[in-house]
Order: C-alpha cells, then sequence, then structure tokens
C-alpha cells in the first residue's frame, strides 16, 4: 500500500501544479484585462480545489503509514536533527497544511464575492501565495536536504 500511495502523491503534485497554474494565469488575466467570471472559470477552481484536497488527503495518509514518519515519531530527538526525515515529518508537512488552507479561503472567499473583478482578485492572491508555499516546500530531485524523483514508478 506504503508505495502506492506514496507514488500516487509524487504524481498528483503534476496535476495540482498545472491546475493551479491554470487558475492563476486565468485569475491575472481576469482581474487585469477586467473580463467576465465565465462557468469555464469557475469549474478550473473547483476542479483546482479538488485536486489539492486529493493530494492533502494523500499527504495525510501517507504520514501515518510511512516509514520516514514512523521513525521520526519514534526517534524524535534524534530525527529532530536529520534535515531529511524532519523535512518530512515537520517543514513539508506543516507548510503544505497552510498552503491547503490558504488556497480553500482563497477558493470560497472568491465564490462569494459579488463582482468578477473582485472573484479574479481574490482567487490571484490567495492562490499565488499557496504555489509559493507549494514550490518552496516539494521535494524537488534537486532539493539540497530531501531530493525526491520528479516521477516515482508504480
Ligand atoms: C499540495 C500539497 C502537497 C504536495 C504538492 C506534496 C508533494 C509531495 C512530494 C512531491 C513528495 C515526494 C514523493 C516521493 O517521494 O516520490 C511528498 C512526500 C511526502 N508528503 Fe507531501 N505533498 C503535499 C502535501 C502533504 C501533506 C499535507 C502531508 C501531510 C500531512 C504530506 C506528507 C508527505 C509525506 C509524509 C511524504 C514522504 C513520505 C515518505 O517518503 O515516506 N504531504 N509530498
Amino acid at each position: 500500500m506504503y508505495p502506492v500511495i506514496l507514488a500516487l502523491h509524487s504524481l498528483v503534485r503534476w496535476l495540482v501544479l498545472i491546475a493551479l497554474l491554470l487558475v492563476i494565469y486565468k485569475a491575472y488575466s481576469g482581474w487585469f484585462s477586467r473580463k467576465t467570471f465565465s462557468k469555464a472559470d469557475n469549474k478550473a477552481r473547483i476542479w483546482s480545489i479538488i485536486l489539492v484536497h486529493i493530494e492533502f488527503i494523500l499527504g495525510l495518509w501517507l504520514y501515518f503509514i510511512s516509514p520516514v514518519i514512523e521513525f521520526f515519531r519514534n526517534n524524535f530527538k534524534e530525527a529532530v536533527h536529520q534535515k531529511d526525515v524532519r523535512f518530512f515529518g515537520m517543514e513539508h508537512s506543516v507548510m503544505m497544511l497552510i498552503a491547503v488552507i490558504l488556497i480553500t479561503i482563497g477558493s470560497s472567499k472568491a465564490k462569494r464575492k459579488k463582482t468578477d473583478t473582485e472573484k479574479f482578485r481574490t482567487l490571484a492572491i490567495w492562490f499565488t501565495i499557496g504555489l509559493i508555499i507549494i514550490l518552496i516546500s516539494i521535494p524537488w530531485s534537486f532539493s539540497p536536504f530531501a531530493a525526491r524523483p520528479a516521477f516515482r514508478p508504480f
């Protein structure tokens, strides 16, 4: 089970990034060009939030079955000094949780805004902050302390 969830978590990251970039692009162009908030814009918002929440659930699931986290929990005093283990036990999980909360708040705030420009502006601001946090917290293959493959086979 663990390798499958890990591979899924790795793969869904790309879908999350594509969806967020799409919504952010639409949001800035809609905001600055004063476009109408279309059904397609709303669909993109909904799909991005679904993907972000799926990724969150996979991450949470990993937190309970990962041997890395098990080691982190059982050997906290020692593990907290090991950058790679601490990254997944603390930094990655907490930062991603914050990003998911910000993106969720942004999405629901945008939904409630009265004008189309306000909807676009709200999405642009909240999603950009969320995306930056996600980009910083992903264990990229070039990361100096928690490098992970860009694509993990199932
Ligand atoms: C949008 C949110 C998230 C993204 C984009 C993301 C992305 C990633 C990526 C790319 C990996 C490396 C996978 C691999 O080794 O192939 C990873 C690992 C991991 N993530 Fe996330 N993650 C997110 C949210 C979370 C959350 C919220 C949690 C926990 C509550 C979490 C827990 C973990 C754990 C425990 C691992 C490492 C598991 C292991 O190596 O055993 N992730 N994540």
